[in-house]
């Protein structure tokens, strides 16, 4: 069934009067609202930093109108607005309540780029609306969120794009078909490290009554309510527990991501060792950890996870990367460049395989924002739909949770949701939603 977007339009307004939770689209109906030849009409939900840019990768695209946006900041909401309307000649609707923006028919795709706490909530709503989604990275905030989110988008039957754009990284394409034909011998042993300044937080700050413009209780959503502090808010709310899992879960998951797929794994971790400190002597405010070493075993190579906050050298020269080190050979890849670091054979006076270096690269936001749309059109599965990015988030929760808990062992059973060796880790398996919030059940 392929419906025109007229058509669609009007089909549409019987079968989403009265949005909500509970209005359940039959998903004949919305299984391709966008044909080849139509724009498909995107909507913006979380204005400031990186919505703002992935906004614009996808209006750098010819097939691709801003329809809508949405924040709880109306300054941010009207700045941002006001530049896509110059720079794009745009006129998008402006909201503050995303479940209003999601009355209007038009929207064929949503960009959801809140913080992670609201992925789970405003992922559902949109799908139960009949929108595909381009929703940022980390999938959701906790594994239970992860696993509503990856049966929500079968249940409604949408395209999930999840903004973990490595996958669409030439860098990372490359280095990883290298290491995954087998020529440079077998994987032993992935090792990734991500070092980064600001994973140290910020400087302490006191509350403070909350700016105008902002609807805080809108910020909060599902988080527990507290008062307003300024360290917990735009940007920085990452280094808190409630909306974000600090440097591990912002970089571990792009980075650890890159660890799975070259063996082309979609599984949750078993075994994870963790050790986590806050070993820099700075005075920060911040919850999450500054220093951070993993071990996920995996059948018959390991990952190494490997964070300090406040430093920016790593190694091979590299604030952040990964090395595959395989018997012939090490491939040590980031955004920009891959080099292949053969081994020496003193049998044969030979390196045993053929060293690389290519550089260059660019980063894929791009791409990747081509790929959701062209998944859009073809109803095909874009490269990083919510199964393998619930994978990656679950390798960055376990560790946090490890963390948090204290246990230097945490082994996971995936089947049945729960941690086999700790009571206190599975307490922090499942969000408490604030209500009216309500974690959302897809049946
Ligand atoms: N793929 C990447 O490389 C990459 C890079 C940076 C950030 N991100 C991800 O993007 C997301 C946003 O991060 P950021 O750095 O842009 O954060 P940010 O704090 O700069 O922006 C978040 C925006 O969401 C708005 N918001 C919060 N609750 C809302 C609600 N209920 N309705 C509407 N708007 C709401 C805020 O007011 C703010 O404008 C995060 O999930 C983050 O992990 C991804």
């Amino acid at each position: 069934m392929h419906l025109n977007r007229r058509k669609f339009i009007k089909k549409s307004a019987v079968a989403s009067a009265g949005i909500g939770l509970a209005t359940v689209i039959p998903s004949e109906v919305w299984a391709s609202r966008v044909a080849p030849g139509d724009k498909i009409n995107v909507a913006l939900l979380g204005c400031r930093n990186f919505g703002n840019k992935i906004l614009r990768d996808h209006l750098g695209f010819e097939d691709t109108n801003c329809v809508a946006m949405c924040d709880v900041d109306s300054g941010i909401l009207n700045e941002r607005a006001a530049a896509i309307r110059k720079d794009y000649n745009q006129s998008p609707r402006l909201y503050s309540d995303f479940r209003k923006m999601l009355e209007q028919k038009d929207i064929d795709a949503v960009i959801i780029s809140t913080p992670d706490h609201w992925h789970c909530i405003q992922m559902v709503y949109c799908l139960q609306a009949g929108k595909d989604v381009y929703v940022e990275k980390p999938l959701a905030n906790t594994i239970a969120e992860c696993n509503i989110m990856v049966k929500a988008a079968r249940r409604y039957n949408r395209v999930v794009q999840v903004g973990q754009q490595q996958r669409s990284n030439r860098a990372f394409r490359e280095s990883i078909r290298l290491v995954g034909d087998g020529s440079l011998g077998k994987l032993r042993k992935v090792n990734i490290w991500g070092n980064f300044n600001y994973g140290l937080g910020t400087p302490f700050r006191d509350d403070e009554p909350v700016p105008e413009g902002v609807d805080y209780d809108m910020w909060l959503g599902p988080a527990p309510e507290r008062p307003f502090n300024r360290n917990r808010f735009h940007g920085s709310w990452r280094h808190y527990w409630d909306y974000g899992g600090g440097l591990m879960s912002d970089w571990g998951v792009h980075l650890i991501d890159m660890g799975l797929w070259v063996r082309e794994l979609t599984d949750a971790p078993e075994k994870v060792m963790t050790y986590a400190a806050n070993n820099s002597g700075q005075q920060r405010q911040r919850e999450t950890f500054d220093t951070m070493t993993v071990l996920y075993a995996k059948k018959d190579y390991v990952i190494q996870w490997d964070m300090t906050a406040g430093v920016e050298t790593g190694p091979w020269g590299k604030p952040y990367g990964v090395a595959f080190i395989c018997d012939k050979a090490t491939v040590v890849t980031d955004r920009h460049s891959y080099q292949v670091i053969p081994e020496w054979d003193n049998s044969n006076r030979s390196h045993k395989a053929n060293a690389k270096h290519v550089a260059g690269m660019r980063e894929a936001h791009q791409s990747h924002v081509r790929n959701f749309l062209d998944c859009i059109k073809s109803r095909e599965t874009p490269v990083c739909p919510p199964e393998t990015a619930r994978a990656a988030a679950i390798h960055v929760h376990v560790p946090n949770i490890a963390a948090r808990v204290g246990e230097l062992l945490l082994v996971w059973d995936d089947k049945n949701s729960r941690f086999t060796n700790s009571q206190k880790a599975n307490e922090l398996v499942t969000p408490v939603y604030r209500a009216p919030w309500k974690l959302p059940e897809i049946v």
